[in-house]
């Protein structure tokens, strides 16, 4: 099996250089270079507005224009009659170009397009969110001329438009550059802008799919049982049914929502005020803000990020530059999604149950370490213990402190970080396939890959830059993107990827289809053709498998995949949905895990992690995992809960009981949360703006940050989790060590790598099942970007961008239940029942999804049921149409 070690490189082909000549200057540079990019590799600035490295080059604004001159065949140097666009044009051998710095003509060309450009350019600079970083204002003072000489009246349009809840649109100044529609139709995917009407009234505004007359919601059947969307009407089509936003837009003529989880980066790329964030406009100047670099606490994706912040509080986030990994751009939950560590309830002071009252009230760090410590250490004598529960929130030093914390101070391997569905077969998958591994399957190689297989994973929800990056390659006809889901999701319609359709639970069955090349007839709705398909692609140099967290709830799957990278020698890489599930990992937050890929189990690494911590012994018995944890809770063990929320949990109902009943509970957290109904003892935490710390990505890419600010809003400067724990263990007479992330560092850098015996991969064969939906509909589950995450509070502009909650299903799952198709269904469960608006779509029968943590409609809590669940269905009264785009 191939986990991690790439495949041999083959020998790059070398690069021809060509010699050009720009300003006098002679530079060497690859075929194929554009003029512009040549000229800044001597330092020369021409000024543009269209032009950006990631996009394709357009030539709309001309700001870029130069004098050019060729050899012609005999070798004579001929000028181009005319300027030319700099960006547009690549350096040919013995090409010599002046710029506006030696060439009168550049200059007065490029003065004149910037005369034409201001002509309609309100100049509203000082009322506008751009001034002082705006390209147009800077490069107007730099090459324009001192004074206008337009004296009419210039065009107005009625502003702002707002193209979605968090995107507004001020016409006048757009200077037509289209770096936001290039971005939304090359990048994203997301078509939705785009130029309208032409002359002097031309303008950008948002696409109806309804205008072009595309808004049912099919893919396109290939013959062979593989479906796939795979051109522009497809992509909107799937958008439209199931993308639409929740909130309202304001329609211009020809308008509707700008529906894309990438929008906010047309806000950072347009090099006037034209577009502008709801969230910050008029908040602030920029040369009042000071700029920190971070990194984005939401996803695994790994995002650098640049916090802009004033007096302590941020006011906005952008996409930080990182080539190896989101290149320029971001997703808007990392670019919006902060106003939750901003919100008045935030915790600012620890918190203890007063005995006579039965309420938290507010107590001294003295105080409340005292008595969490008296009680924890009281508990670590009982006979069920203290478990330690980890959410996904935290960075490497937290989880590490927290794993050390529970086996130095409690004396336990119980803690684990899988706030959400697990299984003893993901932490065997885990120890044998990701963990110590170090960098494995990397952005590049997503980039390089021939064929990805994903499984179980819906990148544009659960890793955003993950999609951005396959995509680019995708769409460039590089990588043929497989998909073991039950439909075809608007993601991989816009990854012109190919479905592997199966029911909930037959991921197994498929995946070993594939690793022998033939279907198991009875097990799998797959057709033999599309599983031949996939099995030999999958076989190609440089295929990866990537299997998301979700896989932990299906027995069988992570095992199966595990033997079809051994079968294919296809590369895997797990991608989590949390910031920090992969650093947990490596920091041993398992029952069954020590830092670095440790096993508990192994004699040698206890000895080797007991030194580190310099202490003779470590606990042996493996640990318990976060449903054990939360049954012996149940019995009155002791819990230790940091940044848990109790609806990601496998059965939050079950997850109140065991709070409830659990003899000592202490929270480590940033608001007040569901656990804080059960707590004992609450410590406030740090958020991510206000701490130093590490990710590491879905890569194995460490992401290290600083503290980005220090908030004068709250009485005392937070700690990190880390840090609390390491001030608890100290009260409990147990030094952790933990007080700065430097310190953990330093010691988790000590402990090293692991060269003793890795985990033996998990083999778990998938349970012999029935398809037969008899008794009900199977359910499928899984989180949209945007929902309702407690990370996302706090920001009503971006939560009326979020895709609307639907619940899913083919023609025939709805007739056999006499479900209207423009109507409302309520969904059964266990434990209660949700309503849906219906999006009926291609799907096998049987099989109902719906998002997990929609606003308002948690599903594990509410129905109290999880994919592969059988549920019920039932007409419900509410009436109205999702399968046009409208909202219900
Ligand atoms: Fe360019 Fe901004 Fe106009 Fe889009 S809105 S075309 S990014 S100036
Ligand atoms: Fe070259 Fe716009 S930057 S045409």
């Amino acid at each position: 099996m191939t986990l991690t070690t790439p495949p041999p490189a083959a020998a790059p082909a070398p690069i021809e250089q060509v010699g050009v000549t720009i300003d006098g200057i002679e530079v060497s540079v690859p075929r194929g270079t554009l003029v512009i990019r040549a000229a800044e590799q001597l330092g020369i600035a021409i000024p543009r507005f269209c032009d950006h490295p990631l996009l394709e080059p357009a030539g709309a604004c001309r700001q870029c224009l130069v004098e050019i001159a060729m050899p012609d065949r005999e070798g004579n140097l001929r000028a181009m009659p005319k300027p030319q666009a700099s960006c547009t044009i690549t350096v040919s051998p013995g090409m010599v170009v002046k710029t506006q710095l030696t060439s009168a003509v550049a200059d007065k060309a490029q003065h004149g397009i910037m005369e034409l450009l201001l002509v309609n350019h309100p100049l509203d600079c000082p009322i506008c969110d751009k001034g002082g970083e705006c390209p147009l204002q800077n490069q107007a003072m730099s090459n324009g001329r001192g004074e206008t000489r337009f004296a009419d009246t210039k065009r107005t349009f009625a502003k702002p438009i707002k193209i979605s809840t968090q995107v507004l649109l001020d016409r006048e100044r757009c200077i037509l550059c289209q770096r936001c529609t290039r971005f939304s139709a090359e990048i994203a995917g997301d078509p939705f802008i785009d130029l309208q009407e032409r002359g002097a009234g031309q303008q950008i505004g948002a696409f109806s799919p309804a205008i072009l007359g595309i808004a049912d919601d099919h893919g396109d059947d290939h013959g062979d049982g593989a479906t796939a969307g795979h051109d522009h009407v497809d992509v909107l089509s799937a958008a439209a049914s199931l993308a639409s936003p929740e909130g309202p837009a304001e329609l211009d003529a020809s308008g509707q929502p700008f529906s894309s989880y990438f929008s906010g980066n047309t806000v950072q790329i347009c090099p006037v005020g034209a577009l502008t964030g709801a969230a910050y406009r008029f908040r602030a100047r920029p040369f009042d803000l000071v700029s920190s670099p971070t990194t984005c606490e939401h996803c695994a994706s790994g995002c650098a990020i640049r916090a802009d912040h004033r007096r302590g509080v941020v006011l906005r986030r952008l996409a930080g530059d990182d080539p190896a990994v989101n290149e320029e751009w971001n997703c808007d939950k990392g670019r919006w999604a902060f106003q939750y560590a901003q919100l008045p309830d935030r915790l600012t002071n620890p918190l203890v149950r007063d005995e006579v009252s039965g309420e938290l009230v507010e107590a001294s760090w003295p105080e409340a370490l005292s008595i969490a410590a008296a009680g924890l250490r009281a508990a670590t004598t009982s006979e069920s213990g203290v478990g330690v529960l980890v959410g996904g929130r935290a960075t490497v030093e937290d989880a590490y402190a927290y794993a050390k914390f529970a086996r130095i101070a409690l004396g336990t391997n119980d803690v684990d970080f899988r706030a959400r569905p697990h299984s003893a077969e993901e932490e065997a998958f885990l120890a044998h396939a990701v963990a110590g591994r170090g960098l494995g399957v990397t952005y590049a190689d997503v980039e390089a890959a021939p064929v990805a297989l994903l499984v179980g994973f819906e990148p544009e929800e659960e890793s955003p830059i993950v999609f951005l990056r396959m995509r680019k390659s995708a769409s460039r006809g590089r990588t043929h993107i497989f998909s073991v889901a039950p439909f075809v999701t608007p993601g991989l319609a816009k990854l012109n990827g190919r479905l592997l359709a199966c029911h909930p639970g037959d991921e197994p069955d498929v995946l070993l289809a594939l690793a022998v090349g033939s279907p198991d007839a009875d097990a799998s709705a797959v057709p033999v053709t599309a599983v031949d398909a996939a099995s030999s692609a999958v076989r190609e140099p440089g295929a990866i498998i990537l299997v998301g967290e979700r896989m932990a709830g299906v027995p069988g799957a992570l095992s199966a995949v595990v033997t079809l990278a051994e079968a294919t020698g296809a590369r895997v890489a797990w991608v989590p949905r949390r910031a920090g599930e992969r650093g947990a990992v490596e920091a041993g937050a398992l029952p069954g895990l020590l830092p670095n890929g440790r096993p508990v189990a192994d004699a040698a690494a206890r000895i080797d992690v007991a030194a580190a911590w310099g202490v003779d012994t470590l606990p042996a018995a493996p640990g318990r995992d976060t449903s054990a944890i939360l049954a012996a809770a149940t019995s009155g063990a002791a819990l230790v809960v940091g940044g848990v929320d109790v609806n990601d949990l496998p059965d939050p109902a079950a997850a109140r009981r065991a709070l409830s009943a659990s003899s000592f509970v202490v929270s480590l957290e940033i608001r007040p949360s569901a656990v804080h109904e059960y707590a004992d003892v609450v410590f406030p935490v740090a958020t991510v703006a206000e701490k130093a710390g590490t990710f590491v990505d879905w890569e194995g890419r460490p992401r290290p940050f600083d503290a980005a600010l220090n908030s004068p809003s709250l009485t005392s400067a937070p700690l990190s989790d880390h840090a609390i724990l390491d001030e608890l263990a100290t009260e409990m007479g147990a030094g952790i060590h933990c007080a700065t992330a430097a310190m953990v560092n330093a010691e988790l850098s000590g402990i090293g790598a692991w060269d003793g015996r890795r985990s033996p991969a998990p083999r778990v064969s998938p349970p012999a099942r029935s398809l037969s939906s008899a008794g009900g509909v199977i359910l499928v589950t899984w989180h949209q970007l945007l929902d309702g995450g407690r990370g996302q509070d706090g920001d009503a502009h971006l939560a009326g961008t979020a895709r609307r909650a639907v619940a899913r299903m083919s023609p025939g799952t709805a007739a056999a239940y006499g479900i209207d198709p423009r109507g409302h269904v309520r969904i059964t469960g266990i434990a209660g029942s949700l309503e849906f608006p219906v999006l009926i779509g291609e799907m096998p029968d049987g099989v109902v999804w719906v998002p997990t943590n929609s606003v308002g409609r948690p599903v594990r809590a509410e129905l109290g049921s999880a994919t592969g669940d059988l549920v019920s269905l039932s007409a419900a009264e509410r009436s109205g149409s999702t399968v046009d785009g409208g909202r219900p």
